[in-house]
């Protein structure tokens, strides 16, 4: 019975916020090509450095340099992915893994402990917490979770990731 009211505040408090935030590094990773048509530099090169996690400030470099102005076109949530991927440019970094810590730090309690190992079943990407008997992770782009210590729980679809990665603060 707890365990249930849990799940149930879990998925009602994530649905209810809603704020603009963190990127998406898997679509900056996938639209940074566009960028090495013209640059040959590696998102880990110094020139970026300003840019980390800064839409902002890549958006005001698209205005202010003339050969860059057709970026603008990329609109706001395609700039702020590519500054996700600028501020992770590692090969790693992926919004499963992001959404999963942010998730494990917001709800200590119900993904604990943290920082499990994150597994891979029938195309599900998650991670099982012990203590709880909770799996929480990402299929085709929606948030997953299933409480497999409720008999009878099935596996809830949360939403998109996108709608998680607007959650979660950017920078993460
Ligand atoms: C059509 C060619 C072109 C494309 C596409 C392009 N750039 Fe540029 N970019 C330039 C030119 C030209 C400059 C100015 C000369 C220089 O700094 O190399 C520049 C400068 C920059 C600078 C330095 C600006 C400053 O004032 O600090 C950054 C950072 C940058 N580009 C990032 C990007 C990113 C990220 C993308 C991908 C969304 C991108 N550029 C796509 C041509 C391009």
């Amino acid at each position: 019975m707890m365990k249930t009211s849990c799940a149930t505040l879990f998925v009602a408090t994530t649905l209810s916020l809603s704020a603009w935030g963190a990127g998406s590094v898997d679509a900056g990773r996938a639209a940074f090509p566009l960028c090495q048509s013209c640059h040959v530099d590696p998102p880990t090169a110094a020139r970026f450095d300003p840019y980390r996690f800064n839409a902002a400030g890549l958006t005001a470099a698209f205005q202010r340099v003339p050969a860059m102005r057709g970026n603008l076109a990329l609109g706001a949530q395609t700039i702020n992915d590519i500054a996700t991927f600028l501020g992770l440019p590692d090969d790693k970094s992926n919004d499963t893994d992001r959404l999963l810590n942010w998730a494990e730090d917001t709800y200590m309690q119900l993904l604990s402990p943290r920082r499990q190992v994150t597994g891979q079943l029938q195309g599900y990407t998650y991670r099982y917490y012990p203590d709880t008997g909770i799996y929480a992770g990402s299929k085709d782009g929606f948030a997953w979770f299933y409480d497999s210590r409720t008999p009878g729980a099935a596996i809830l679809n949360l939403g998109t990731l996108r709608s998680f990665l607007d959650q979660m603060p950017n920078g993460r």
